[in-house]
């Protein structure tokens, strides 16, 4: 386990008409991934954005992009993600079809691959494929929206996470997403990757980064 988080801020939250500026903001503030919201308006009930503008942002920064694809049929557009310049690409279980061959074929394509679930969605439904994956998504609010309160009975699933990777000895990241800020941060203790939208870009990106970064206690 990692002695501070990473912190993934969600670029749903940022000034969408000045993108490549935000980005290169959050990077020089201590960002350790972009993490990019991917909405269908069936999966959940909002759209956002697709391939194309993970194309347009893969040249502006050095840092991995995390696209977390809240839609259905993902199978369908994982290589223009991959070809968009995806780094980790993370996938619901509610979505997927056939959950291993959609993860090995992320994989094939040459991004890491992640798993993901609804805050209402058993953990037994993806400790399977713990061992597939470099990344493991706890939700800690219903997909969707930024800016909505941090569920914390999902801590729970966390906690199991942490201790099936430790004691399996998984290469698996735990990312936590929805709802973080220094407070709800410090309940993540066995987390790896905070993922942050309003927090970061409603406050100043660098006090908000550092801030979360420190919430681990070593
Ligand atoms: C919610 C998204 C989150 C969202 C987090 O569906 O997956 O990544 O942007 O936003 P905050 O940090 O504001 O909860
Ligand atoms: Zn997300």
């Amino acid at each position: 386990m990692l002695n501070k988080f990473m912190i993934a801020p969600s670029i749903l939250s940022a000034d969408f008409a000045r993108l490549e500026n935000e980005i290169k903001k959050v990077e020089s503030a201590g960002a350790d991934w972009i993490h990019v919201d991917v909405m269908d308006g069936h999966f959940v009930p909002n759209l956002t954005i697709g391939a194309p503008v993970v194309k347009c942002i893969r040249p502006v920064t050095k840092l991995p992009l995390d696209v977390h694809l809240m839609i259905e049929n993902p199978e369908k557009y994982l290589n223009d993600f991959a070809q968009a310049g995806a780094d980790y690409i993370t996938v619901h279980i509610e979505a997927v079809k056939e959950t291993e061959n959609c993860l090995k074929q992320i994989q094939s394509l040459g991004c890491k691959a992640g798993i993901t679930l609804r805050p209402g969605t058993r953990l037994d439904r993806i400790l399977p494929y713990l061992h597939l994956v470099e990344l493991v998504l706890v939700m800690t609010v219903e997909p969707g929206f930024g800016g909505q309160s941090f569920m914390k009975q999902q801590i729970e699933k966390i906690n199991i996470l942490r201790k099936e990777i430790d004691k399996n000895k998984y290469k698996a990241l735990i990312e936590v997403d929805g709802g973080i800020n220094i407070e709800t941060a410090r309940q993540c203790q066995n987390a790896d990757v905070l993922v942050a939208g309003s927090f970061v870009f409603k406050n100043d990106y660098k006090y908000a980064i550092e801030g979360l970064k420190a919430a681990k206690c070593n």
